[in-house]
């Protein structure tokens, strides 16, 4: 089993320094995350319980900013990556706004004491009642996705008395090369955004009604891209409609919006290279003078969030090894959805050699595991295993399938943790039903 040290690459070098993994082996061998044993967490907090390294979110927001800073910017953070309250307190102190697609992640964004003003509201089907709340909220901008959402929010804007200041999301239709099909977004025929051909004439309908601003165009290509290069084309076709606004004398138009996707490393792909990213892509966003808005999600949370879990069981079956521990795909969806990889590292010291195992959870369904054929110490009941990288679209993706409680979360500063968010309980389980319905004809 690979050892995993701060800024170090297991496998070769690539991208050294955005590897930085929020749980390393100590002087003792054991997993810790910053100064906290894993041990000393799941014996405070249970599992399977998910551990934030605060550290590692901010390494990678200042890695961001500072790629960026040759132009005006702001990082706005993707609430659907991990909407913890406590993740959503580190951000804010770093100064980053947020990208919202739902009313729930309003609700939270506001709750974690971010303005309006700081908060992009996007997604594909916002509802009239999230459009109010928006307005109510007074958000930054709405990015519209469609001619129908913009002549809804229009209406609902106009009925409020207010104007909505918004994007247009223009689907770029550049092709692609992302972790599975499923985190693509930014090709032609998918249902995000506006077709780039209705692009000028969905532009030209904003600018003829009285109850939105255009002030912002915005793209989005997809999740955990490693390669630079969809950028520069998306960035370029962006930059090709805010050329044509002008020519038709547009002059409300602040921001570039080019959504989220930085990739990070998983197993063995490389980290983007931010210099590189910022070397083909602000020369384009420089010549428009508008202010660049960047949605990262995973980027920044990512490789910040460990998740652990308890052995259970092993099994010998048909062959093969099974470590069947106490998370699964209610807790870590990715491996059964995307067919996602994640290492799979015990806490304890790794000692004898590793065998192949399947490491599944406990839920009723064969598709329930978090790692196929994996080089894994041997381990007995009892044993702690770290499931790494699992900051970005772990809990927020988990479920009560099986009615088995969420989770609790941990934060690690420095030498310090505390469990954020609770774990859910059998009660809580049962907490929305109503025993004696009103029943109406
Ligand atoms: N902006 C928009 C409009 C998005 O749709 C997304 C992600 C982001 C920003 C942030 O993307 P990021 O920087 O995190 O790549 N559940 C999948 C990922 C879905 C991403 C959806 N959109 C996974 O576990 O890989």
């Amino acid at each position: 089993v690979p050892e995993v040290r701060n800024g170090d690459d297991h496998r070769g070098g690539v991208g050294a320094g955005l590897l930085t993994a929020a749980a390393v082996r100590g002087a003792d061998g054991e997993l810790r995350c910053e100064g906290v044993p894993l041990r000393r967490i799941a014996a405070a907090a249970g599992t399977p319980v998910y551990v934030y390294n605060g550290h590692t979110i901010r390494d990678r927001y200042q890695r961001l900013q500072a790629a960026l800073a040759s132009v005006p910017h702001r990082l706005h953070y993707t609430l659907k990556a991990n909407s913890s309250a406590a993740v959503l307190r580190v951000v804010r102190q770093l100064g980053a706004g947020v990208d919202v697609v739902s009313g729930g992640e309003l609700h939270r964004a506001r709750c974690a004491g971010f303005a309006g003003s700081d908060v992009v509201f996007g997604g594909v089907g916002k509802t009239d009642d999230e459009l109010r709340a928006g307005l109510a909220a007074g958000v930054l901008l709405f990015n519209v996705e469609s001619a129908g959402e913009l002549r809804r929010l229009d209406a609902i804007a106009r009925e409020v008395g207010v104007r909505a200041p918004i994007g247009l999301r223009i689907n770029p239709e550049v092709s692609l090369e992302a972790a599975h099909a499923y985190i693509k977004t930014g090709e032609r025929g998918q249902k995000f955004g506006i077709p780039w051909d209705d692009a000028i004439p969905v532009a030209e309908l904003a600018l003829s009604l009285g109850g939105v601003e255009l002030v912002g165009l915005d793209m989005h290509l997809g999740s955990q891209l490693t390669r630079i290069d969809p950028y520069r084309a998306g960035v370029a076709r962006l930059v090709d409609i805010w050329r044509q606004l002008r020519d038709l004398g547009v002059d409300t138009l602040r921001y570039l919006d080019i959504g989220g996707g930085l990739g990070v490393r998983y197993d063995t792909e490389a980290s983007p290279d931010l210099d590189r990213f910022a070397d083909m892509v602000l020369p384009l966003v420089r010549e428009t003078g508008l202010t660049l808005l960047m949605e990262p999600g995973r980027f920044l949370v990512g490789n910040a969030g460990v998740l652990l879990t308890r052995v259970i069981d092993t099994k010998h079956s048909g062959g093969k090894d099974f470590v069947i521990v106490d998370a699964g795909m209610t807790e870590l969806l990715r491996p059964s959805h995307y067919g996602a990889y994640h290492r799979v590292e015990p806490v304890a010291p790794p000692g004898e050699p590793s065998t192949i195992v399947d490491v599944v959870g406990p839920v009723c369904e064969s598709g329930d595991f978090l790692a196929l054929d994996r080089p894994l110490p041997p381990v007995a009941d009892g044993d702690l295993i770290a499931i790494l990288d699992v900051g970005a679209y772990g809990y927020v993706m988990a479920s009560n399938y099986n009615s088995r409680p969420r989770a609790a979360e941990v934060l690690v500063e420095g030498d310090r943790f505390a469990v954020v968010t609770r774990r859910e309980t059998v009660e809580d389980l049962v907490r929305l039903e109503i025993p004696d319905p009103d029943w109406r004809t």
